[in-house]
């Protein structure tokens, strides 16, 4: 199969024509896929059928695909466990969600910034949407260490940023009265070098960066607000409007993505597997 790698904005992602996931790829088409991910952050394979199986081993192209592990305690997400894929779906089954993260708006984020070893990848197939909205907005954060300012850049060299989640959408922790033993957290690098490219980006996100380390409150506050708006620059954001059949990957290391809202009425149904990643690092 020849492929064809077409960008789709200027602030990241490509996509992949002329590849049906269903096929396995040679090993040479395999690495080209994995040498466009590393430059363009997000691949977007259109107009995919893919199984269960098709889309794990679509996945395996990326690396060693996840399991999903319920929490050991606190919040979680619903949904199956001890399986690699999660359905990120607001359809309700007698009384009960068949997936996780089901309505509306979701503000930007790493997936598991907060573990000690946040996922490479994660892959979402769309399998239903609804008839407006749910977009997916993309963005870059190659680009946005780059545009911090050089003073503050080399005021927040080698500090650390906590990050935590406890499931919620649209709201920020308030880490002063927040319980932390219920909730997971981790203390990451602010900026990482990513491992497989070596370059440098910033590791925040608006819902799940909580403090800088080092910083009093009210300083750790005003740069994290300076650091969201420049991870939300419009000009380094890449929004995907899905069609059905969509697989789309994202390296999970140096974007952060977020969802607009969108009808609650009707179902939309994603899945969702991720890939193992390691820890960040300076
Ligand atoms: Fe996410």
């Amino acid at each position: 199969m020849s492929h064809k790698i077409v960008p789709l904005s200027s602030a990241c992602g490509a996509e992949i024509q002329g590849l049906d996931l269903r096929q396995p790829l040679n090993a040479d088409t395999a690495a080209a896929v994995r040498k466009a991910f590393d430059d363009h952050v997000v691949l977007v394979f259109r107009g995919q059928e893919l199984s269960e199986n098709e889309q794990l081993r679509a996945a395996e192209i990326f690396g060693k695909v996840a399991l999903r592990k319920k929490p050991v305690s606190g919040p979680g997400p619903g949904g199956d466990f001890d399986t690699p894929f999660m359905m990120v779906t607001n359809i309700v089954e007698n009384g009960k969600a068949i997936g996780a993260f089901g309505d509306g708006e979701m503000w930007f984020h790493h997936d598991t910034s907060y573990y000690p070893e946040p996922h490479r990848a994660t892959l979402l197939y769309a399998m239903k949407l609804t008839s407006w909205g749910g977009e997916t907005c993309f963005s870059n954060m190659y680009k946005a260490y780059e545009m911090i300012p050089p003073a503050l850049r080399d005021r927040l060299e080698g500090r650390k940023v906590l990050q935590m989640h406890d499931y919620k959408r649209r709201e920020r922790i308030d880490v002063e009265t927040a319980d932390l033993s219920r909730i997971r957290h981790h203390e990451q690098p602010l900026f990482i070098t990513h491992p497989a490219t070596g370059r440098k980006a910033l590791y925040v996100s608006r819902l799940m960066s909580a403090r800088i380390e080092g910083f009093s409150r009210a300083e750790s506050e005003e740069i994290l607000e300076q650091l969201f708006d420049i991870s939300e620059d419009p000009s380094i954001v890449y929004e995907h409007h899905w069609r059905l059949g969509d697989l789309v990957v994202w390296d999970n290391w140096c974007s952060i993505h977020a969802r607009k809202d969108f009808p609650r009425e009707e179902p939309r149904l994603m899945r969702r597997l991720t890939i193992e990643g390691q820890a960040m690092r300076f």
